[in-house]
């Protein structure tokens, strides 16, 4: 695991406690400054209207079934989400999505006459496989023998492929965060509006250098950005695959929810000016998110390491013990849920008490007042607990509330086959394999 060498760096992978602290530090202030909500909704909406105009052109192309158009949401869900993390973390705008729509034509004309981003500027997909590559890597880094890596041929060259993304990824990122340092030194005023992370931890790393307070050694922003990429794509990717998959099998369901998003979108441009206050009364939403991730928590099993002798559940542990948190178990655990095999959203959701439900997304996975009946405190644990919880649940929260808001307000979705099981590959992480849907514009 060692010679991924992130450990002791970063964020999710480091074991080192000081540098963890200042990176997490850092991380959640730039997570937290004025405007950086707003910006990431406002990116949500521009990508999803640059998606839909993907998915108008390829459908001319489609024979389409009674105005359907058909497709394997993950492949597409995965660009938008590689490109919308890209923007928001790195202020640059990704052609993940762009590049994957040309793959679908040879047509030089339409090409030409596309209003889309040009895949040659940089190849961007080739970031997005980079990012699941490298995913795939860190169980392979974990379960593999160095010595198998180091000198059995097969092994070897899968290690290979792995350092290979990890080291284009990193090449990626450095040459951004060259370009920004750049704009930061010379042309300052260029960032003002910006609030993207990669400027705002320039911009709080310098402010601490100028105070002589605690800053990031600068080989550090580097790794956080890495991390983000990383911790932030593919969970929320593959999260919005296992909802959209539960949705469209519980019809009952997907009628309440396009009975709120109404609610709150009355006209169908209302979507164009999204906002926080929006995603907060989309209450009924929020419970299908923690819904369907309980059923499907794309981080099934964590690990914490003791750094020194503890007590837990009335036995005495050494120092180093490793525990394994099986985060799938406790939310299928029978003394915390009733019926927990069963797909049922209400168990999260109060109907008639929407004004007391909380309003803040910073609190998604804690209780409300219905399901506190059903759980105890940690019953819940879609994003971790405890200081290594995840300090991207608000961003990943406005991102998946925007998505189903703007892609239900405007489509009717169905799955190809209502009755596929889901294909799934687990890793680290709980990969959606395919999900074959149809979609069709809203009368
Ligand atoms: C649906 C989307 C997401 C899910 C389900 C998710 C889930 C999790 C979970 C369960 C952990 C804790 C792992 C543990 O207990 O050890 C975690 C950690 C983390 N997440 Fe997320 N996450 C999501 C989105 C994001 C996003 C959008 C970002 C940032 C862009 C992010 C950044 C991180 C980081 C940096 C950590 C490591 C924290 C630490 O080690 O201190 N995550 N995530």
């Amino acid at each position: 695991m060692n010679s991924l060498r992130n450990f002791g760096r970063g964020i999710s992978l480091n074991n080192n406690y000081e540098s963890w602290k200042i990176n997490k530090y850092f991380l959640v202030q730039s997570l937290s400054t004025p405007g950086f909500n707003e910006e990431a909704i406002n990116h949500a909406k521009d990508l999803f209207e640059v998606l839909d105009g993907y998915w108008n052109s390829l459908k001319k192309s489609q024979s389409c079934n009674e105005n359907w158009f058909e497709m394997d949401f993950v492949q597409w869900i995965n660009r938008f989400m590689t490109d919308n993390i890209s923007i928001i973390i790195t202020g640059e705008r990704g052609c993940s999505m762009s590049s994957y729509y040309h793959t679908f034509n040879s047509d030089k004309s339409i090409l030409e006459s596309s209003l889309f981003d040009d895949p040659k500027v940089y190849n961007s997909d080739k970031f997005t496989q980079a990012i699941k590559a490298y995913l795939r890597g860190v169980s392979f880094f974990y379960f593999v023998h160095p010595f198998l890596r180091r000198y059995v041929p097969y092994f070897k060259n899968k290690a290979n492929s792995v350092l290979e993304s990890r080291d284009y990824m990193l090449k990626t990122i450095d040459n951004i965060i060259e370009r920004r340092t750049f704009d930061f030194v010379n042309t300052p005023q260029k960032l003002k509006s910006k609030h993207d992370l990669l400027t705002n931890l320039i911009t709080a790393n310098h402010d601490a250098k100028s105070k002589m307070t605690e800053f990031l050694p600068d080989q550090e922003i580097r790794t956080v950005i890495f991390d983000m990429f990383l911790a932030g794509t593919d969970t929320s990717s593959n999260t919005l695959c296992y909802i959209i998959y539960y949705i469209c099998r519980n019809p009952h369901v997907k009628q309440k929810m396009v009975e709120e998003i109404d609610l709150v979108f009355p006209n169908s441009s209302d979507t164009l000016c999204i906002t926080t206050n929006h995603l907060t009364r989309l209450k009924y939403c929020e419970a299908i998110i923690k819904e369907a991730s309980r059923l499907m928590p794309v981080l099934p099993v964590a690990k914490r390491v003791a750094s020194a002798e503890c007590e837990v559940a009335g036995y005495t542990w050494p120092a180093k013990t490793i525990f394994q948190l099986n985060y799938a178990s406790i939310h299928m655990n029978e003394k915390y849920w009733t019926n927990p095999t069963v797909f049922d959203p209400d168990r999260f959701y109060l109907q008639n008490d929407l004004g007391e439900l909380n309003d803040d997304l910073n609190n998604f996975d804690q209780e409300n007042k219905k399901s506190i009946h059903e759980k105890d405190k940690h019953s819940l644990v879609i994003f971790g607990g405890g200081i290594r919880s995840c300090p991207g649940k608000k961003l990943a929260m406005i991102n998946m509330l925007s998505f189903i808001a703007l892609t239900f307000k405007k489509y009717d979705v169905e799955l190809m086959d209502v009755d596929a099981p889901l294909k799934t590959h687990t890793d680290f992480i709980i990969h959606c394999l395919e999900l074959k849907i149809k979609i069709k514009p809203r009368k």
